[in-house]
């Protein structure tokens, strides 16, 4: 039997931690067109803060190699594609990265290869949009003279216990052997198991799901928190006495950014109108969580004009800028739907994130963050992410009088320090 050889292309948050995995095993190369990345990486510096410098410097010494140079990938015999998928302007899947890694990858490949693809996708994008790209490029047959899987990854970044081998992965092949090839691979890796799917469009189906479910879910408690704030109602205490009941499905309202949740939905939701079904409850759920950095604000100057009279001259410091606790990632963070929203009505707004990169931060949204708290007195203090360094904030050093109002977001501090949670 063939050398197993690994290439992960695409070195991002789930890619890494791929090729670390397998690398425990395997000859792997892990690829990034990120020439700054596969710098970084060799000097042992994940800015993702997924993998350790140790963990990184261990495999690099033995079975890892991490270029930008596709020569270097040539003389793998499967290929994993962790690349991105992204949403357009329109909402509409963005195939390009996929798209691009898949051609790059198609000008390689060899007869008996394996393309395995990770990236979240919607149902048939791998056979009806990667394959005629592989075959294009490589001149080669697919399911004759090479194969593909899908298996999608789970992994959560910032989560420090669900890590990739303690995730059931799910698995499949484009023929009946290649699905037990693929799934034997995985399961030399994974020690939670894996669960083979019988068909690549039902693993497909299956990661695009789990992301919609949740967005639907915390659509559904963001539409309540809505509710019961013109009912003066706190949703929070509310749901906790909800949640005693056995089959509750405990979800807290918030913020869905990212490039998961709050993305995937519309892959599944695109796919579903052009066969001509308008999802209802997928597209409004979307409508629903995209609609809460404006919510947020409406209730932040209404309270502000409840206990000031007006809104000039009001400073407001946000804790948090992140799409989620704890990690550095600020993809298609909500934090900026506060932040443009309390500048649209002329509010002063100082962010405060000790995790995120302060440059490229303001490089994207052109927003400046203090990576230290900031030494001044605010009117309004919103907790927008639940990091836990947060906690240590004594909020009195960064209230201006008794009026300043306190809004939390997250449920994060205890109910007697904040005037109001979401
Ligand atoms: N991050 C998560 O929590 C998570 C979880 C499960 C699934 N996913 C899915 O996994 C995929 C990857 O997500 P991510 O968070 O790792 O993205 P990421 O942006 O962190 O990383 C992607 C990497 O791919 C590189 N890249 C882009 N185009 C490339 C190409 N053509 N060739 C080689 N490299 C290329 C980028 O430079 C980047 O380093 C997406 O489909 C995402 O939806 C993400």
């Amino acid at each position: 039997m063939k050398e197993i050889k690994i290439a992960v292309i695409g070195l991002g948050y789930v890619g890494l931690p791929v090729a670390i995995a397998f690398a425990n095993k395997y000859k792997v190369t892990g690829f990034d067109i990120n020439n700054q990345r596969v710098i970084e990486l060799n000097k042992y510096n994940d800015v993702t803060l997924e993998v350790s410098e140790n963990s990184l410097k261990e495999r690099l010494t033995n079975n890892l190699k991490i270029t930008d140079e596709v020569r270097n990938i040539k003389e793998s015999n499967i290929y994993i594609i962790t690349v991105p998928t992204p949403i357009q302007k329109d909402k509409s899947p963005d195939l390009k990265p996929l798209l691009s890694a898949s051609k790059m990858v198609g000008e390689v490949l060899s007869k008996g290869d394996i393309v395995i693809y990770e990236s979240t996708v919607y149902p048939g994008c791998t056979e009806e949009e990667c394959v005629p790209v592989l075959e294009k490029f490589s001149g080669l047959s697919f399911n004759t003279d090479f194969y593909c899987g899908y298996s999608p990854e789970r992994i959560n970044p910032g989560d420090k216990q669900h890590t990739i081998e303690k995730i059931i992965k799910v698995t499949s092949g484009s023929t009946p052997d290649i699905a037990n090839k693929i799934d034997d691979l995985y399961s030399s890796i994974i020690k939670a198991g894996t669960h083979k799917a019988p068909t690549i469009k039902v693993a497909e189906a299956a990661k695009v799901i789990e992301n919609a479910q949740r967005d639907i879910n915390i659509a559904f408690v963001n539409e309540l928190a809505k509710i019961f704030s013109i009912m003066d109602i706190d949703t929070t205490e509310v749901l906790n006495a909800a949640s005693t009941k056995w089959n509750f499905l405990n979800f807290r309202p918030g913020l869905v950014g990212g490039h998961c949740i709050g993305v995937d939905p519309y892959y599944l939701a695109d796919k579903s109108q052009k066969m001509g079904y308008t999802p209802k409850i997928i597209l409004g759920g979307r409508e629903v969580n995209d609609s809460m950095g404006l919510h947020v604000v409406n209730e932040i100057t209404r309270l502000l004009v409840s206990v000031y009279g007006n809104l000039e001259n009001k400073n407001i410091l946000i804790l948090g800028s992140t799409f989620k606790e704890n990690c550095p990632d600020f993809r298609n963070t909500k934090v900026v739907d506060i932040i443009s929203n309390l500048k649209l009505k002329n509010l002063n707004v100082d962010v405060f994130d000790p995790w995120v990169d302060k440059i490229d931060f303001e490089k994207e949204y052109n927003q400046k963050i203090f990576s230290e708290i900031p030494q001044k007195k605010y009117n309004a203090i919103i907790l927008a992410v639940a990091h836990d360094t947060f906690k240590k904030i004594d909020l009195n050093d960064l209230m201006l009088d008794s009026n300043t109002v306190i809004y939390d977001i997250k449920s994060f501090y205890s109910k007697n320090l904040i005037t109001k949670r979401l």
